[in-house]
């Protein structure tokens, strides 16, 4: 059933403490895009500058299509897994050649673009198309377990789709970009890995795992 709570409460403590990030102040599809591949496997602190840098550099998708291989290697430098370069690469210029430039912003679209997977489809549709496709990651299964006390393992076939159909029965149909963002910020700077600061937590005092003292231990992974 709905649980319209958490969600509100989510996306109140995200309007009071949310970063401003360059990407935030946009829905321009190709800019939460190229946000979005930068992030994926980088830090917010550690990705922005190179944001910054290829936004400035690259303003539209026709700018980096048209840019040579070089030029964009050069700019990635630093920031590894180069199969994202490359990629990224090639869907600017697939949009540009072969969509008019028109960056798409449906999930369904989104997800045949090379580079982009189910967070990040979901990421760009929420947050460029108000579509109500809830994002699932590692910030996601930390902080849905301890809230809600789900302890099927995350490394399973069975957790994975618990998890899937618990973040989707949450996600804010009314403003699912928003409330995307909210777990990803809350996640990553609240409800973090080691030793979270439960104590003045908006969901203590219906966190299942923090009444079981059980939040170091949450989310359960089986192959450990
Ligand atoms: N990590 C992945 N996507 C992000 C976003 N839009 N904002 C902050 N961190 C992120």
């Amino acid at each position: 059933e709905k649980d319209s709570q958490f969600s509100n409460s989510l996306i109140a403590w995200y309007l009071e403490n949310a970063r401003i990030l360059p990407w935030r102040s946009t829905r321009d599809p190709y800019l939460v895009w190229l946000s979005e591949i930068i992030l994926q496997q980088t830090r917010v602190d550690q990705g922005m500058p190179y944001y910054n840098r290829f936004s400035q550099a690259f303003p539209t998708v026709h700018h980096l299509a048209d840019a040579s291989e070089e030029t964009v290697f050069k700019l990635w430098q630093g920031l590894g897994y180069y199969s994202r370069a490359r990629n990224l690469h090639f869907t600017a210029k697939y949009v540009s050649n072969e969509l008019d430039g028109v960056f798409p912003t449906s999930y369904s679209e989104l997800i045949k673009l090379k580079g982009v997977g189910d967070y990040t489809a979901s990421a760009i549709a929420s947050i460029c198309s108000d579509e109500a496709q809830a994002v699932v990651d590692g910030n996601v299964y930390r902080v849905l377990s301890r809230v809600f006390g789900l302890d099927t393992p995350i490394d399973t076939t069975l957790g994975k789709r618990q998890f899937r159909e618990l973040a989707q029965q949450l996600i804010d149909p009314k403003q699912p970009g928003t409330y995307n963002q909210a777990i990803m910020e809350f996640g990553a700077r609240y409800c973090v890995p080691r030793n979270p600061t439960c104590e003045g937590c908006i969901f203590q005092s219906k966190c299942v795992g923090y009444k079981l003292g059980k939040v170091g231990e949450l989310p359960v992974k089986k192959g450990k």
